[in-house]
């Protein structure tokens, strides 16, 4: 089976997830790994399988995740997942279910098997941490507890589930 991991990252938390997911994928099948940037939606026919990865910004995917989606080509039998790294610590799995919609919408459009979706932490970058923590209407101490958090992720752990994901899905 031809497997493509593809993802959009800009500090590296979804870069790492792709990567365990690509590694796993190797092991069972053809797999190539690449950023979103360097996929022409009209390679994607040829895969057999597309894991495709976003952060989540602003309560959704990344732009150009949902521009990919929109026009990525399907071939016969095809199936895909995604994995989302967001900074908040766990979403409830409404929630996460309404941010994996825009995969499930394209997968229900060009009749590609849609086979769930990862997610996990990932830290914030520094830059945008006083302007969350605002938004957020967070006190000094809750923010350092939101930190304290997210820091290390995605950290090993994250990388086995995200292995674990990706094997069982492949089976
Ligand atoms: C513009 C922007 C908006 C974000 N919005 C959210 C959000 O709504 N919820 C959340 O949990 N994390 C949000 N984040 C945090 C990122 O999703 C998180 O840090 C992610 O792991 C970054 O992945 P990357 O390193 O692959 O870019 C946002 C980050 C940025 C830069």
């Amino acid at each position: 089976m031809k497997v493509l991991v593809t993802f959009f990252s800009q500090s590296g938390n979804t870069k790492k997830i792709a990567k365990a997911i690509y590694e796993q994928a190797s092991e069972s099948e053809e797999a190539e790994l690449k950023k979103l940037e360097d996929v022409s939606p009209g390679d994607t026919a040829g895969y057999d399988f597309i894991f495709i990865g976003s952060p989540l910004h602003s309560g959704s995917l990344a732009a150009p995740v949902k521009e990919c989606l929109n026009q990525i080509q399907s071939g016969p039998g095809q199936k895909m997942a995604g994995f989302i790294t967001h900074f908040a610590p766990a979403y409830p799995e409404q929630d996460m279910d309404r941010f994996a919609e825009p995969i499930k919408t394209v997968c229900r459009e060009k009749e590609i098997e849609y086979l769930g979706c990862f997610d996990c932490q990932g830290f914030l970058t520094e830059s945008l941490h006083e302007m969350v923590q605002k938004k957020m209407n967070l006190t000094d101490e809750q923010w350092a507890d939101m930190v304290k958090q997210m820091t290390g992720r995605p950290n090993e752990e994250d990388e086995g589930n995200a292995r674990a994901f990706a094997k069982k899905i492949l089976a």
